[in-house]
């Protein structure tokens, strides 16, 4: 099925929050933010852009009502900067105008005079200045100390991956208005409507039944609109309170680039030790993870590292620790896969160094060590129906990686200017959110007097297709064609107290609570019809618009049977309610069970690096995906597919670049390379691992939105191998993105 999106998509009529119909009248914002990155605050002359005709209202922090407080984990970031800033395009006043024009023209007559302090921009250094978020979280398995003892190689390395920005294609955005009563109604393009809600609720001083939130879908998230969507609807919700009209804020995107956090840099160090056979016995590994200027998701994200710091191999002996490091950057959020990546990366890095020492292939060390049943994660959970040797050997078989080591090899032989290489990436990903208590969701399933349907769940439809699943499940449980349903917007008034859609188990969660109030209704459907037919109600099922009795069609269609079911008053609604059973995480012992399960895979990447330029090609990324039973094979492969095209750019090309002074430079997209048709691999061949699915994933459908991105991790490893086989010389760097300047630098280095 296709994703339901892709006609409006297409014709343009897809709306988001900047299409909203705005009422006569409305007010128009934009922020003025921080130009220094850290400082006390001397002295702001609003008067100027207060004098400015068409503005209504300048509002900062003396303007809140409630709490001048934003945090999610942990309540240290202000909405509004009141006597100090700590990163450039921290939010500190909100112009109001009769046009963004207007308030823009007036952000540039504001006068500020700052006390500059010093800034840290590094995780290095906030560690050596003691400049944390929260106290480090640790996790360990086995003993490492004796491990070591015992290995015939250890090698010990540094790692860097850099941040990485969104760029969600619609920039962050609200639109606020007043209702009767002093209640607040909010559009947004936030993943978390009800993190939206609770903290507008807090700004504001009002309680959280008086605002609502509600979302269509988003132009993409990514992560960047869980927790970062918030501060631009309170914002707009803030104007909104104070002027009884409606407010629109949608940032341009300098402002968004500017002023909102991005995937985590994150700066490791790993110690490996492994057995003569290549078995890894022994592996600690310390992130420092660059947060930011306030604690945004960093912790969970920081714990998500930790939960896939061994990737998907099985190793006795770990010791890992991760450091939240405060610097004077935007805070630093969610990003696909969600700390997942940074503490792969690592593992992957050591595995990389170990092989170019010990003088093997990664993929002799990877293979060696890949996951099997009954293995213990070092989190204590215990690994069951495990993909990984099977995505991994169905990688190998399917596409022949034996001939095409060998083709590569060839090539390189009859090459001078040009070299190949290749990479095997691995993957294995857990599915929950980290914290088990936001494994939860909610559906209300409407059943109209025509036979029409309408469900509304937590969901969030962000391109990645959820909506189209959602529609999916009431389609099949009531055997109706889906243009009898209808997928609601996601609003807080109808499903309450929600969890972001993200940690990819969005369509897990309200799947699951969707197919139970469907069939809470196809039971009371049911027997509405075995009482009309004078049948149990055992003999009765649905198929295509009609009851069947004992797999024969009878008279009754399905919209009759809705208006019998009416007649007889029984109710057409249901509301239900689902947590994922089973997982549990106990932090004080770093020990549990936390996902509902994991999904696996394996990619083969092949590159060819211009020698002579230093610039590259990906040839090809084969994929063996874990999908279990998909339900939507269309949309999970774009999942895939985009998700490891992201994945390398992050690896090659995606360069976030702050100065010394705590400044943006790659703040606009021709400083900024995000990959493009030109730079896609040539090939991309996804085929599906032939599994049974997993009884918690959605009709067996595998969680797919965050774990693909990690075969973009491959990238990164086969130019490794490309530099290498054209400079035997080259000493490997653990440093991303590997852009074509390192590139060039690395084809000609020479570390004897
Ligand atoms: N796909 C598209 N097109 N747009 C997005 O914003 N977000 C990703 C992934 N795929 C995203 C996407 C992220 S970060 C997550 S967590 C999941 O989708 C969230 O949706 P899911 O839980 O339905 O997989
Ligand atoms: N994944 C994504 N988002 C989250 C998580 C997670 O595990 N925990 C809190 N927000
Ligand atoms: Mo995704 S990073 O969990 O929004």
């Amino acid at each position: 099925m296709k994703n339901l999106d892709s006609y409006t998509h297409v014709r343009g009529e897809s709306l988001y929050v900047d299409d909203v119909n705005i009422r006569q009248g409305t007010f128009h914002a934009v922020v003025f933010d921080s130009p220094k990155a850290h400082g006390k605050i001397k002295h702001i002359d609003y008067s100027k852009a207060e004098a400015l005709e068409g503005v209504e209202r300048i509002l900062t922090y003396k303007d809140i009502p409630g709490e001048n407080e934003i945090g999610g984990i942990i309540a240290d970031e202000p909405l509004f900067a009141e006597y100090d800033v700590h990163f450039w395009g921290m939010p500190i006043a909100l112009i109001v105008a009769e046009s963004e024009f207007i308030a823009r023209k007036a952000r540039g007559l504001i006068d500020i005079d700052i006390e500059e302090l010093p800034v840290i921009t590094t995780a290095k250094e906030a560690k050596a200045k003691g400049s944390f978020i929260n106290a480090p979280r640790s996790f360990s398995l086995g003993n490492t100390e004796k491990a070591f003892a015992d290995c015939d190689y250890i090698f010990e390395g540094e790692t860097f991956s850099n941040g990485q920005e969104h760029l969600y294609i619609e920039a962050q955005g609200a639109y606020a208005e007043p209702l009767e009563n002093g209640n607040i109604k909010i559009t947004s393009s936030t993943q978390g409507p009800t993190a939206v809600q609770a903290t507008t609720a807090r700004v504001l001083g009002l309680a959280m039944h008086k605002i609502e939130i509600d979302v269509t879908r988003l132009g993409g998230g990514f992560g960047g609109k869980e927790d970062q969507a918030t501060p631009w609807a309170v914002m707009a919700a803030l104007a909104t309170y104070h002027l009884n009209q409606s407010v629109k804020l949608v940032l341009n995107r300098h402002d968004d680039l500017r002023m909102t956090g991005k995937r985590h840099p994150y700066e490791s160090s790993y110690k490996i030790g492994l057995s003569k056979d290549l078995k890894i016995l022994a592996y600690e590994a310390e992130f420092l993870q660059n947060s930011g200027a306030a604690a945004d998701l960093s912790p969970a994200i920081a714990e998500r590292t930790l939960f896939h710091a061994t990737n998907s191999y099985f190793v006795p002996n770990v010791t890992t620790k991760v450091l939240s490091c405060k610097t004077n950057l935007p805070p630093n959020t969610a990003f696909r896969g969600f700390g997942g990546p940074q503490g792969m990366f690592v593992i992957e890095s050591a595995i990389a160094k170990a092989a170019s020492e010990i003088g093997v292939s990664s993929k002799a060390i990877q293979e060696a060590n890949l996951l099997d049943e009954n293995d213990t994660f070092s989190y204590g959970q215990i690994a069951k129906l495990v993909e990984a040797k099977n995505s991994w050997n169905s990688a190998k078989s399917l596409f022949n990686s034996e001939g095409l080591e060998r083709e590569i090899e060839t090539f390189n032989q009859n090459n001078s200017n040009f070299k190949k290489g290749i990479a095997f990436m691995p993957i294995c990903f857990g599915i929950s959110f980290t914290n088990t208590p936001m494994n939860h969701a909610r559906a209300l399933v409407h059943i109209y007097l025509d036979g029409s349907v309408g469900v509304s769940t937590a969901a969030v439809e962000m391109g990645q297709g959820v909506n189209t699943k959602m529609m999916q499940i009431a389609a099949q449980v009531f055997s109706i064609p889906i243009e009898k349903i209808k997928i609601e917007t996601t609003n807080t008034t109808r499903v309450a107290n929600t969890s972001p859609s993200a940690a990819s188990s969005t369509a897990d969660l309200n799947g699951k609570a969707t197919l139970m109030a469907c069939n809470s209704l196809l039971e009371r459907l049911k027997k509405v019809a075995s009482e009309d037919l004078n049948v149990s109600e055992n003999e009765i099922s649905l198929q295509d618009e009609f009851v069947y009795i004992n797999a024969k069609k009878s008279e009754l269609s399905w919209t009759e049977l809705i208006s019998k079911t009416m007649l007889k008053r029984v109710a057409l609604t249901e509301n239900a309610h689902y947590a994922t059973p089973e997982i549990h995480f106990d932090k004080t012992k770093e020990k549990g069970h936390p996902f509902a399960y994991h999904v696996y895979g394996t990619a083969i990447t092949t590159v060819t690096v211009d020698c002579t330029r230093g610039t590259y090609e990906f040839d090809s990324v084969k994929i063996v995906h874990d999908y279990g039973k998909s339900m939507s094979e269309g949309i999970d492969l774009g999942q895939v597919e985009g998700a490891l095209i992201q994945g390398i750019g992050w690896m090659t090309l995606e360069e976030i670049a702050y100065n010394d002074d705590g400044k943006l430079l790659s703040n606009a997209l021709s400083t900024y390379k995000v990959p493009d048709l030109f730079s896609v691999p040539k090939v991309v061949e996804t085929i599906p691992l032939e599994t049974k699915g997993h009884d918690l994933a959605i009709l067996k459908s595998k969680a797919v939105g965050e774990p693909p991105l990690m075969y973009g991790i491959g990238a990164y490893f086969a130019l490794q191998n490309a530099i290498k086989a054209f400079n035997p010389n080259y000493n490997m760097k653990f440093h991303a993105p590997m852009t074509a300047e390192k590139v060039l630098m690395g084809l000609y280095e020479d570390s004897k």
